[in-house]
């Protein structure tokens, strides 16, 4: 097959509607007797409710209505699990009772004819908290509730293979350093939000979701309703990053007001509600023993990792996944400890366990080939894994030593002196570093609906799936994809996406909604492919028995045409007008794939080679320079492709040098709790990047042979930014963000 739209640069099918404001987010969409409800968030940080006085409020203009635990509706138990369908982001309702587990937990909901109106009721609400509770925000604080949690997604977070104790005693070189990640949040661009609205016994939401099925999972426990009676709808996200993929406190509170209203209610998270109420990035602290012959084959290595959940529930941010599989280790150990902290409950966040264990593991593995004189990239080269360890079988396709080599290559890593501050410029200090990039291969499933019709506008296909697009370019890529299979031209192409009408689709999320849905895009097309030459056959000349023979026909601009001479040829028109219905219409479906199947283990890979400038005066830390080559099977989508790979070095530069969600221990809340003091990167903070990708197909993985590309981006970028920053300085900074007043002490 030849291919022209699969792998090229075209441009957003979505772009137009998202700069001229045509694109409706959730709070965009207008119902009449729209209602507005606002939340009240505790001020307390532990301990209880002793009263809650809502005369005030109630009897404000507008007040229509006003939840708290003592008149909330009692709801159905919701489900926690991704392989259920949905996962709520807390499994205690919301207004349940009187327990207040963290600063900011919502303790009312004000619901009132305008959000002016919801608004000022909410400052009317007095709550009288129990005094004098204990409460903790920091690990250090948390010590006497240290546990060890349960599995990660099936996944052990304690084993030990081989004898590392044994082999790290003996080794030529050792390595014991400890290093620290800050807790983090997403911070999508638009907020939170929802509209919840009833028709007798229909629940209908437009939400701001990256999940329309999970959210019809969890409201339909919640409300008791058969999920068909739950309609999500949710054409746009305005980013989520692992936010938006549980069903939120907000968004069963709406759907409860209306209920008890029966009028819709809008309800949108204030900012600080976003950062206090959703689900974070949980800080760690994670200690890496190493053991290494002088010649740099690493012989043993124990990760040890602590992080946070909540009080009640468990997230464990799984930092050591990438650890455990991506060197040839034998002899291997990973810990992983808890504590217990007056927080939401943590949550997925781009690359969860990647970002931060990478972080910890390609900076020790730079710390080592320091240790040992050896280049940092050759050290990787000699513990490079042909196989996963952690279920010992071959990786599908894998092509990490060639994004090394090209990264090198085109960064032109072999003129750097390893020596630190050995590239003054000014009163700058230039360093390079590098680090590896990793993410799974996952496919969680997907079905997918083609139909091809014509009408007096021409021939046009539609491709639909209950996916959202959550701002990475589904819209794009599968317009693009089902133009490819059907032989259309892009224009004549649209998809739909982002309803629980349409078909059952993932969650976007753990970069695998691509690999799930094109594949089963283009096997919808195969079959209407069949469909056509099997119409041809019947009705046109010189095509008898053509879909006997489906090779021997190709399908382009709208036509089936002979491969030997393409000049012999039938538009699908008229093949359309020969079929009983002016249509043709067929579904496939991707099953999941979860890092491995019984032969692979699926595993994108890449490196980062970095450059930053160091003020060392006043500890200022800019990159000036990135290369970054993936390895993450074919690319389908070049543009929106490359937009993802930088969203996520983007993303990893706001984690290496400014992303903390800090609180303030004696009060129990974030202190910058908002978007003018949780900082992540503007533009002015970015430099120029040279983004590249080895475009290898893995048909292991799925028979379009894509792997998922939104969150490798982000992993592998904080260590690459610290290694330079060693390199320029010779400070090692092992606790991120990387900040002036780190570099600045002595
Ligand atoms: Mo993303 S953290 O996989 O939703």
């Amino acid at each position: 097959m030849t291919t022209t739209l699969i792998g090229s640069p075209v441009n957003r099918v979505d772009g137009r509607k998202k700069v001229t404001g045509a694109a409706q987010y959730a709070s965009e969409f207008v119902l009449g007797e729209m209602t507005h409800g606002v939340l009240v968030s505790s001020s307390a940080a532990g301990g209880k409710i002793r009263n809650i006085d809502t005369a005030e409020a109630k009897q404000a203009p507008g007040v229509l209505l006003v939840l708290t635990h003592k008149n909330a509706p009692h709801l159905g138990k919701m489900p926690n699990d991704m392989m259920a369908g949905g996962v709520a982001a807390e499994a205690r309702p919301p207004l349940s009772d009187d327990q207040i587990l963290h600063n900011g937990q919502y303790v009312a909901m004000v619901v009132a004819e305008t959000l002016e109106q919801a608004r000022y009721a909410a400052s009317l609400v007095k709550v009288d908290y129990t005094k004098g509770e204990r409460f903790a925000v920091a690990i250090e604080d948390a010590e006497d509730t240290r546990y060890k949690p349960g599995d990660f997604m099936g996944q052990p977070l304690t084993f030990e293979r081989g004898h590392w104790k044994k082999e790290f005693e003996k080794a030529d070189v050792r390595l014991d350093a400890t290093y620290s990640t800050p807790t983090e949040h997403p911070c999508a661009l638009e907020p939170h939000a929802t509209i919840a609205s009833w028709s007798d016994d229909t629940l209908t939401v437009y939400n701001a979701t990256q999940w329309v099925k999970g959210d019809q999972t969890v409201l339909s426990a919640a409300f008791d309703l058969k999920p068909e009676k739950v309609h999500i709808i949710c054409p746009f996200t305005g980013g989520m990053f692992g936010s938006k993929g549980a069903t939120a406190a907000h968004t069963i509170l709406a759907a409860a007001a209306a209920r008890q209203l029966k009028r819709p209610v809008k309800c949108i998270l204030t900012r600080p509600q976003v950062l206090t109420d959703v689900g974070h990035r949980s800080e760690t602290i994670q200690r890496f023993q190493i053991g290494a012959t002088r010649d740099g084959k690493i012989t043993a290595m124990r990760h040890h990792v602590t992080t946070h959940t909540s009080l009640k529930e468990e997230f464990p941010e799984p930092a050591s996944i990438s650890s455990r599989m991506l060197y040839n280790i034998e002899n291997y150990a990973t810990e992983h400890d808890m504590v217990r902290l007056n927080v939401v409950k943590p949550s997925w966040m781009r690359a969860p366990g990647e970002m931060p264990g990478q972080y910890a593991q390609e900076s020790a593995l730079d710390e080592l080939a320091y240790e040992l004189a050896m280049d940092p990239v050759d050290l990787r080269r000699r513990n490079h894994a042909t196989i996963d360890l952690t279920t010992n079988k071959p990786f599908s396709s894998n092509h990490l030593l060639e994004c090394y080599d090209r990264g090198a290559e085109r960064f032109g890593w072999s003129a750097r002196n390893p020596l630190p501050r050995s590239m003054p410029d000014g009163n700058e200090l230039i360093g390079w570093g590098m680090a590896t990039a990793t993410y799974p291969g996952y496919l969680m499933g997907a079905a997918v609906n083609v139909r091809l019709e014509s009408d007096s506008s021409g021939v046009h296909a539609t491709v639909s799936t209950a996916g959202t697009d959550v701002g990475t370019g589904m819209y794009t890529m599968l317009t693009l994809v089902t133009a490819e299979a059907l032989g259309l031209p892009l224009e004549r192409v649209t998809a739909k996406l982002g309803d629980s009408d349409l078909l059952q689709c993932a969650v976007a999320g753990g970069s695998n909604l691509t690999a799930s849905t094109a594949p089963a895009a283009t096997d919808a097309c195969t079959e209407i492919k069949h469909e056509l030459l099997k119409l041809a056959a019947d009705a046109a000349d010189g095509f008898t028995g053509a879909h006997k023979h489906a090779n021997e026909f190709i399908f382009n601009n709208g036509r089936v045409a002979h491969r030997s001479d393409p000049a012999r040829s039938i538009g699908y028109a008229e093949l359309l007008s020969l079929n009983k219905h002016p249509f043709l219409e067929a579904q496939a479906q991707t099953k999941p794939i979860f890092g491995h199947n019984d032969e692979y283990s699926f595993h994108s890979s890449g490196a980062h080679f970095v450059e930053v400038r160091v003020t060392p005066a006043i500890g200022r830390v800019r990159v000036s320079r990135i290369v970054s080559v993936f390895d993450c099977g074919r690319i389908l989508s070049a543009k929106t492709a490359r937009s993802q790979f930088m969203g996520g070095i983007v993303f990893g530069i706001g984690a290496a040098l400014m992303e903390e969600l800090t609180y303030d221990r004696a009060h129990g809340q974030p202190v910058n709790a908002d978007l003018a003091g949780y900082l992540v990167p503007v533009h002015a903070d970015i430099p120029e990047m040279d983004i590249s990708w080895i475009d290898e197909p893995d048909y292991n993985f799925n028979s379009i042979g894509c792997r998922g590309i939104g969150e490798i981006g982000i992993t592998g970028v904080p260590a690459a930014i610290a290694n330079a920053v060693y390199h320029a300085t010779g400070k090692r900074v092992r606790d991120l963000p990387i900040t002036p007043d780190k570099l600045l002490a002595t």
